[in-house]
């Protein structure tokens, strides 16, 4: 047996998922589980009866590398249909194996050792680790809570992160933990710091279709001078309910796209060949689905605000995704959020994540007294895990 430690250093100080403790602590407590963020119902019938016919008359082999043309025509047609955006499907679209394999990809394809990637954060866990993987470090801006009630980021922040090392920007709008759904502003001081700095933007949208309040996602590709510098990644996980699927999917000119194809090759090469199809067709689904689907979300959200504000957990309004996150220090002052996510399930039946792990380590202080809630669930659950908020002493 060998005595050498197996794991990359690369990978060093990357301790297991927070969500395996959650989730472990909501099954031993049967507690309500918002710490991850997954739809418990179905997506549209439509898309999943593609899926069943695919499989029955026996689409089941690997797809073309770089994935089916229906799916890339389609992925192509909602870019121009939504967003305004042109690609050509044959150059200029990828399919992944969900949004996360197009992150890998891209971030594998182009860093070199020492190059840096500004990010956001707090930040989606995946980021950190495949920044890692491919050599690079990461240089994190800070989103906080503003007097508006919505998150927000110093601009001379975003300036001062850039230096010869920077290559990429990777940004994720709408923003996963915080809700924020960058404003025109926003996105313009990303995109002047990306121009002036000859930086490649990595845009994950994978919550393009989960905006409120009449708001509007713009995807950053469709600033000016910033579509041949952009890869835009989304996924079907989000907008049609089928997280399980990872069907993903990258658009950029095709040199930036080339990059991100070779380390997507040396993965799963292509997979997920019937759901490919499935989520072509939810692709095409008509307006008036995408509409319903913010609006079905928005609800939810409401009824934990509610809940949560009840409960004296000050939560920060989010304008688009699945979470909301609390400032917990009214209710738990001396305590961090780690403490206060272990304690919650059995005082109150309900489960969270603690935003202190979704920070750069060297800033976890940033996310001490945040705590992230998911409400992508059926409306019952939506109340009940309001109920037990109400009702918590
Ligand atoms: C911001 C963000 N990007 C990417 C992903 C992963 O997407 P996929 O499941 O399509 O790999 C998630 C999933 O939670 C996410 O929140």
């Amino acid at each position: 047996m060998s005595l050498q430690q197996p794991l990359t250093t690369k990978l060093a100080g990357f301790g297991a998922s927070i969500f395996a403790e959650m989730t472990a602590l909501a099954v031993e407590t049967g507690s309500i589980n918002l710490g991850q963020g997954f739809p418990d119902y179905n997506g549209p019938v439509e898309v999943l009866n593609t899926a069943q016919s695919e499989i029955a008359s026996g689409n089941n082999q690997y797809p073309p590398g770089v994935g089916q043309s229906n799916l890339r025509a389609a992925i192509a047609e909602h870019q121009k249909r939504f967003w305004g955006l042109t690609y050509d499907p044959d150059s200029e679209v990828l399919v992944t194996m969900g949004a996360t394999e197009a992150l890998a990809g891209a971030l594998l394809g182009i860093l070199n050792d020492g190059d840096e990637v500004i990010v956001f954060e707090p930040l989606f866990d995946t980021y950190a680790g495949c920044v890692a993987l491919a050599g690079g470090t990461l240089s994190p801006v800070t989103l906080r809570p503003q007097s508006s009630g919505r998150y927000g980021f110093d601009p001379t922040e975003l300036r001062a992160a850039v230096t010869s090392r920077t290559r990429i920007i990777l940004l994720n709008s709408p923003h996963n933990p915080t809700g924020m759904v960058f404003n025109a502003e926003e996105l313009q001081q990303v995109a002047d710091v990306a121009i002036e700095h000859d930086l490649i933007v990595i845009s994950d949208e994978v919550y393009e279709h989960l905006v409120f309040d009449n708001l509007t996602h713009t995807p950053i590709a469709s600033l000016p001078g910033m579509r041949e510098r952009t890869i835009t990644i989304s996924s079907g996980g989000k907008s049609f309910n089928t997280t399980g699927w990872k069907i993903g999917w990258a658009c950029a000119p095709a040199s930036l796209l080339h990059a991100t194809r070779m380390a997507k090759q040396l993965f799963t090469f292509a997979g997920g060949t019937p759901f490919q199809s499935a989520i072509a067709a939810g692709l095409r689904l008509p307006d008036t689905y995408f509409v319903n689907l913010a609006a079905d979300l928005q609800s939810k959200r409401d009824i934990l605000m509610d809940a949560l504000m009840a409960a004296d957990l000050q939560p920060i309004r989010p304008e688009g995704t699945y979470f909301i996150t609390a400032d917990i220090r009214h209710r738990w002052p001396h305590r961090d959020a780690l403490d206060f996510c272990r304690a919650l399930p059995s005082a109150c039946g309900v489960v969270a994540i603690p935003g202190s792990v979704l920070y750069d380590p060297r800033h976890a202080h940033e996310g001490t007294h945040l705590v992230r809630f998911a409400f992508c669930k059926q409306i019952e659950t939506m109340q009940s895990a309001s109920e037990k908020l109400r009702n918590w002493k």
